[in-house]
């Protein structure tokens, strides 16, 4: 394939990644980052990322440990600005100064800490910090109106758990992403940012999540990024895959126009060649 032949050629030209081939032009982008650099001191952690995020679209990012990954989804984020780079949102130029300011643009990020109250109950993390309260002089927790509206938007988007009363730690680990999903989604998430959701999941509970996100997508509306280790299950879930070494993107494609075996020789390729240049 000519594309995944040039592609690590073209890693280190800064224009790397262009619009997909497969989108039309003018297809709207929920997302578009162009040539985002990250430095931390010397370290440099992307080298000139460029990509795009259609509406509605599932985008995998895959690559190694220290690629840039995680810098990336900060920046997108809000949590980390970039050293260098633009970015639009909705088509719209924006420097996200902060994780509040990205959320009020509908960018919403689930890490892989989850950032979850495990002592508290599935219905009050879904409105933490967004508690309701009921009217009046005390301001008291609303918690009929919010165990009713978990239970709500669980169902909604098909998570099942035997009670919104529980709490978060008496979950499976993959229970516990899917209410951190959920209460993404609940927020209006225009964007979702996803860090490794299925890490150190059994077959069964990333099961759970990638039905999850499956409906999410079928839903419409929303826009997911989602940063994963294993290709088979990248390829299954996302329309479009971008492949990141070293802070660059080294290869784009559509899920359904490469292949497992595709990837693992163009990162194959890229480990030889580095080892033959003697870097690292
Ligand atoms: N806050 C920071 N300060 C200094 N260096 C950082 C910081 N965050 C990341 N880095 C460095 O930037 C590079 C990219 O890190 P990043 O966490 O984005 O990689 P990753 O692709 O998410 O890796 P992994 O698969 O291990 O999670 C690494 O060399 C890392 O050490
Ligand atoms: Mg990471």
């Amino acid at each position: 394939m000519d594309e995944s032949q040039s592609s690590s050629a073209n890693a280190g030209a800064g224009t790397n990644a262009a619009p997909s081939a497969t989108r039309a032009p003018d297809a709207p982008l929920a997302l578009r980052g162009e040539n985002l650099v990250k430095r931390f001191g010397a370290v440099t952690a992307l080298d000139g990322v460029s990509l795009t995020l259609g509406k509605g679209e599932i985008l995998g990012v895959l690559g190694d440990n220290g690629a840039g990954k995680s810098t990336l989804v900060k920046i997108l984020t809000g949590f980390h600005q970039q050293t260098d780079g633009t970015l639009y949102v909705d088509g719209e130029e924006t420097l996200l100064r902060s994780v509040d300011h990205a959320r009020s643009l509908g960018i919403e990020c689930v890490y892989q800490d989850l950032a979850l109250a495990n002592s508290l109950s599935i219905y009050h993390n879904m409105f933490l910090n967004r508690e309701i309260v009921r009217r009046g002089p005390f301001r008291l927790l609303d918690h009929k109106q919010m165990r009713e509206r978990a239970a709500q938007c669980l169902d909604d988007i098909g998570v099942h758990v035997p009670s919104v009363d529980l709490p978060v730690e008496r979950l499976s680990g993959g229970q516990r992403q899917a209410i951190a999903v959920a209460r993404a989604v609940h927020s209006n998430a225009k964007i979702l940012l996803l860090d490794e959701p299925l890490a150190a999941m059994g077959a069964r509970e990333a099961g759970l999540i990638i039905d999850l996100l499956m409906r999410l997508k079928e839903k419409g509306g929303l826009s997911i990024i989602m940063i994963m280790h294993n290709y088979a299950q990248t390829l299954d879930i996302a329309d479009r895959i971008m492949l990141m070494q070293r802070g660059r993107v080294t290869y784009e494609q559509q899920s359904a126009l490469t292949s497992v075996a595709e990837l693992m020789q163009i990162v194959q390729r890229e480990y030889r060649a580095m080892r033959a240049g003697g870097a690292h």
